[in-house]
């Protein structure tokens, strides 16, 4: 299954935006200079906000105490034990979806 969360010039870059999920969570997209990644939108030091962070290339800040996330691989830069999941995205055409398994059966773009 799949979700659609934006276009993607919704999202310039070098920039964030959150996106409300059904059910009340919302997810940070970013820019990157490597391409758009999507990450659950809570810091998992203290649960700021990440589309708040401030981004460059592919390093995001969080404002409230500073941690750094790599948002290639999902690691943290200044604490070796965190992380954050970067959640599977499917960019067709300039539509931005989110990848959901359902069942056991994994889609791809095309699907
Ligand atoms: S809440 Fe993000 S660094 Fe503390």
């Amino acid at each position: 299954m799949r979700i659609y969360l934006c276009n993607v010039g919704d999202v310039p870059s070098g920039q964030g935006r959150r996106i409300l999920l059904p059910g009340g969570d919302s997810l940070a997209l970013f820019h990157t200079s490597s391409g758009i990644r999507a990450v659950k939108n809570r810091c998992p030091h203290a649960g700021a906000r990440l589309d708040d962070g401030i981004l460059r290339k592919d390093k995001l800040t969080c404002i409230w105490h500073g941690w750094q996330f790599n948002l290639e691989s999902g690691k943290c830069i200044n604490q070796e034990n965190a992380r954050l999941t970067l959640l599977p995205l499917c960019i067709e055409g300039q539509n931005i979806y989110l990848l959901q398994p359902d069942g056991d059966e994994a889609h791809d773009c095309s699907s």
